[in-house]
């Protein structure tokens, strides 16, 4: 007995896709996995959750803007999504006067919600398989070598081709898209309804919203109330338009209702949303690659980086302000790369790919079929013969173009010089006003040139120490010239001769503008060769990236040959998924456990008035301090606040809606621990968590804290 289970859980560890495992792309689901979810407490039949020919939970999940997901809460087009997913909407609406990023907003009727210009809300209709289709058209092409396979322009053609001509003129706002799944082994046709008219209607203070900030990013636990509240309008017959006051709530097919219920540990939870990218079809040597070059090389920059810049922002509040969105932005892709590199070491990705590679390689033999080994051997070659391209594409990348503010300056000059070659003043009066826009636009009031100047000193020493000076931008020739290879000076002069270099700068050159100032401004020049470099390795790497992705899906249709008795999930593309698991905490290190649930309790204990991620505003104090949670706190009295899950999900999730096991809203997700990441590439059963802030928690402060509790009453609440 105790052999065969033995060899039973040495059968399922060894199993390609493991339980809670998965990105399920939906009209799969029913085949691949949903027997699973029924085990796992799921209550729902599977054309609940998606149904090809009738509305169905999928209806309710949309693409919020361009990264983040959201769902639909209310017939009326409510939506919720993460407020760092609103982050940019609150922002623009914010002034000195309206501070909503500090102070929060809520809307206390439809007349006083916010329109967001260029946001769109995207519902994904139908789904597609296409494959057949696809491969035919694709059989036409002759050329051996062509990367229409994965081209999206040549795809997004054929999908156009499909549906027709009249079939868009007729649906407006409804675009068709293809989309290469498993490497370009199978593929889907998305056809999407794109809303325009998106208006804000409430956000917490970011003390509520950002609680915890960049010192609480990617961790457990956490206590951050990461929501924001929008609503979709659409034209009086429900179709996507551009705003207008004329518009009307979107009545929308469908909307989840929300429970009161609560969360236990072991509970079934679900997300659908849309993962961004993840690698599971890495070879070893890609997993090497990641490890080595790609995240080595993105630690260590941004690790000066954030340095250089945190002792501004310490030591200059009005800096700190500047600063913080960018250092977010920066800290946020720098503790991923080390929770990625953490999990490749701790659970040997490298080895663990290998041995796939090697049984694909029998068992093709096996069946004599050489072509995976060959598509391996490919694959290994390439990787080495692109490292030392790679390796500087990722220097100059992260130590310059992303590093380095000023590479951003306006170089695009050709026409100020035309104009102020020529006799019209018009002209030269138009393009020297077009050229200060552009320059406002970089030296925006989120811009410090002292900030700028100081990293840059850092960064191009480290850059200059590494990449070999013959494969430098050319123009940086000068520093060794002219400057004996001293950097500071280097830097203080670009900053010293640039019309770019101050305001004071710019305003001297437009009292007497030259084309000689700008054809010799050392700052565009350095710009210049700067994307010079960059395009020029971007062509080299070229050919290497098409190699490599002709062996990859050869690579991936071994494994799912090998594999056709599982069921295989595609790597993440940014298309609507569903993972699925259970509520659970985790034990981050030995001894050591993590719950599932936090409380308010937790904000309290991180309070630090003196350190802007920890404030927590007086209202909510009061609130716990009275007890007055209402209908929304645990049976032990206490307020929840978020809760972590198995769930499977990566960068693109956030806002996701997260369901039980009827189907009704539990909390929307914003972020994994930092253990987590890893599964990007593998997933880590034991250490990777959802964390997901609380449905309670975001009604709780709707409702108590902010007085917009007329909200809820467009919801469908169960308690
Ligand atoms: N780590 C989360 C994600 O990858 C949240 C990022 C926003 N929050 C922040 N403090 N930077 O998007
Ligand atoms: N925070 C991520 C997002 O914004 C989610 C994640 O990476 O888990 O999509």
């Amino acid at each position: 007995m105790k052999k065969l289970i033995i060899s039973l859980a040495a059968a399922l560890l060894s199993l390609p896709t493991m339980a809670d495992e998965g990105m399920w792309l939906l009209p799969l689901l029913k085949g691949q996995r949903f027997q699973q979810m029924q085990e796992l407490g799921l209550k729902l039949q599977h054309y609940d959750i998606y149904n090809p020919d009738s509305s169905s939970l999928k209806d309710a999940v949309v693409i919020f803007g361009g990264g983040c997901t959201g769902e639909i809460v209310s017939p009326d087009g409510l939506l919720l999504t993460n407020h760092h997913c609103g982050y940019g909407c609150i922002q623009r609406h914010s002034s000195l006067e309206h501070d909503y990023l500090t102070d929060g907003f809520w809307a206390m009727s439809r007349e006083e919600e916010l329109p967001n210009p260029g946001m769109t809300v995207t519902f994904i209709d139908k789904i597609d398989d296409v494959t057949d289709y696809v491969k035919g058209e694709l059989a036409k092409d002759t050329d051996p070598n062509s990367m229409n396979f994965l081209s999206p322009k040549y795809l997004n053609e054929l999908a156009k081709a499909k549906v027709g001509e009249n079939f868009l003129q007729d649906n407006p706002g409804t675009e068709v898209e293809i989309k290469a799944f498993y490497g370009g082994n199978q593929y889907f046709m998305f056809t999407k309804k794109i809303y325009k008219d998106l208006r804000l209607v409430g956000a917490p203070p970011s003390s509520i919203g950002k609680f915890g900030a960049d010192t609480d990013n990617w961790m457990w636990p956490r206590h951050t109330g990461d929501f924001s509240v929008f609503r979709v309008y659409a034209d009086k017959n429900g179709n996507p338009a551009p705003y207008s006051k004329d518009n009307v709530p979107l009545r929308p097919k469908r909307w989840f209702k929300i429970s009161l219920k609560g969360v236990q540990e072991n509970d079934f939870a679900m997300m659908m949303g849309f993962p961004g990218r993840t690698n599971k079809y890495y070879t070893s040597w890609e997993v090497a690659e990641r490890r080595d070059i790609d995240n080595t090389i993105r630690i260590n920059i941004r690790d000066i980086r954030q340095k250089a810049m945190l002792e501004e922002m310490l030591k200059d509040p009005s800096v700190r302000i500047q600063y913080s969105s960018k250092y977010a932005g920066s800290t946020n892709a720098y503790k991923n790369s080390i929770g990625s590199n953490w999990a490749i070491k701790k659970r040997n990705f490298e080895q663990v790919k290998k041995e796939e590679q090697d049984k694909l390689i029998a068992w093709g033999e096996k069946n004599c079929d050489g072509s995976y080994k060959d598509a391996l051997v490919t694959i290994e070659q390439i990787i080495s013969d692109r490292k030392d391209l790679r390796t500087r594409s990722w220097l100059l990348d992260e130590a310059i173009i992303r590093g380095i503010e000023f590479v951003n300056v306006p170089t695009k000059t050709e026409k100020v010089i035309e104009a102020l070659k020529g006799n019209d003043k018009e002209a030269r009066k138009e393009q020297l006003r077009l050229l200060e826009r552009a320059y406002h636009g970089f030296a925006n009031s989120n811009y410090s040139a002292e900030v700028d100047k100081k990293i840059a000193k850092v960064l191009l020493k480290e850059y200059r120490n590494q990449v070999n000076p013959h494969v430098q931008p050319e123009y940086f020739q000068i520093i060794d010239k002219k400057f004996k290879g001293d950097i500071d000076r280097f830097v203080d002069y670009l900053f010293e001769k640039s019309i770019y270099g101050s305001d004071d700068n710019f305003d001297k050159f437009l009292a007497h503008p030259s084309v000689k100032a700008l054809e010799n401004d050392p700052m565009i020049l350095f710009a210049n060769s700067v994307r010079k470099e960059e395009a020029a390795l971007k062509e080299s790497l070229q050919s290497f990236n098409d190699g490599y992705a002709l062996a990859h899906r050869t690579y991936v249709k071994g494994l799912l040959a090998m594999y056709k008795d599982q069921a295989n999930f595609p790597d993440a593309n940014f298309t609507l998924r569903l993972t699925y698991g259970q509520v659970k905490g985790y034990s981050p290190s030995d001894c050591n456990y993590f719950g599932h649930q936090t409380t308010l309790d937790g904000v309290m204990e991180k309070e630090d008035p003196t350190n802007w991620e920890f404030v927590v505003p007086k209202r909510l104090k009061e609130l716990y301090n009275a007890n007055d949670f209402g209908r929304y706190k645990l049976q032990n009295g206490k307020m929840p606040v978020a809760f972590s899950a198995t769930t499977h999900s990566t960068g693109g999730n956030s806002g996701s809606p997260v369901l039980n096991d009827c189907g009704e809203l539990i909390g929307i997700n914003f972020d994994r621990n930092w253990e987590g990441v890893g599964g990007d590439i593998q997933y880590l059963p034991d250490y990777q968590r959802s964390i997901i802030v609380d449905i309670r928690y975001v009604l709780f402060i709707m409702d108590k804290y902010a007085g917009a509790g007329y909200l809820l009453k467009e919801m469908e609440i169960v308690e």
